[in-house]
């Protein structure tokens, strides 16, 4: 079965770095293969992964079903359009969404590009999501289950208050959801991580600001190649996802 984790949360709160290190803390716990989604329309975990940006999935919608019907029935088309978008890593492979559908009608259109991601994503133990800001993408429902949504925030009252307005908003809309987790990233001056109290929410780990992760990043190295005892935040989400998410997953 694959565990499907979801990382939302509001801009540029540290996202994109958490799905990198919630990977490489999966791949130590020895769950593999890892599927890495960018649903981010400005794709950018390749860089944290250290792969090429591969052809989002989202432009078939124009490619495979505006042109002329061929020989090969669409949802074969479909898969193996999809497969051929996949950038292949050593723990973790990617595959990233591109943008959102737009205005017009296309539920058959995007039902078919669900359900071939789907069927992707079940080839692959665990798969990690990096949402862009808000629950844009995540309410389209192109997850069909989310068993852990891993909400980011810095420690501030309305950073707190921003994951739990997310988490609100998962229930409202009713999504697919098993467990809510709490992600702080980054203290502010004078703030300790220390026992926020968000009801409902418990606290998956406490990252602290940590410049390994910047300057890692800058020379162009997977986060998922960051060793044991260098990064203290990469660290801290490893210990956190042994004792839960990797621990359900194994
Ligand atoms: N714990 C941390 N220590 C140091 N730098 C961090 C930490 N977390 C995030 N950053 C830095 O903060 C910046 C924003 O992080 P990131 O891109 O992960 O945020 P995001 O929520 O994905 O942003 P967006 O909403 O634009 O997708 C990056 O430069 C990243 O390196
Ligand atoms: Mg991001």
């Amino acid at each position: 079965m694959t565990t499907v984790i979801a990382v939302a949360g509001k801009g540029g709160v540290g996202k994109t770095t958490c799905s990198a290190l919630l990977l490489r803390a999966l791949a130590a716990s020895g769950i593999r293969p890892l599927l890495a989604v960018d649903a981010d329309p400005n794709a950018n975990l390749h860089l944290l992964l250290a792969l090429g940006l591969p052809e989002a999935l989202g432009t078939l919608r124009e490619e495979l079903f505006t042109g002329p019907p061929g020989a090969v029935p669409l949802t074969e088309r479909l898969s193996s359009e999809v497969q051929m978008r996949v950038a292949e890593g050593d723990a973790a492979d990617l595959v990233v969404m591109g943008r959102g559908e737009g205005p017009g009608c296309y539920c058959y259109v995007n039902n078919l590009l669900r359900q071939s991601l789907a069927r992707l994503m079940g080839g692959y133990r665990a798969v990690v999501v990096d949402n862009e800001a808000g629950m844009e993408h995540l309410s389209r429902r192109n997850l069909l289950r989310i068993d852990h949504l891993v909400l980011v925030g810095d420690p501030s009252p309305r950073g707190l208050s921003a994951a739990a307005a997310l988490r609100d908003l998962a229930r409202q809309l009713a999504l697919p959801v098993g467990n809510s987790w709490l992600l702080l990233n980054r203290p502010y001056a004078g703030r300790t991580l220390a026992e926020p109290d968000v009801p409902g929410l418990p606290l998956l780990a406490a990252l602290p600001h940590d410049s390994r992760l910047p300057a890692w990043e800058a020379e162009g190295r997977s986060f998922l190649d960051l060793p044991p005892g260098m990064s203290p935040a990469a660290d801290a989400v490893a210990d956190a996802v042994r004792g839960t998410i990797g621990r359900a997953a194994s």
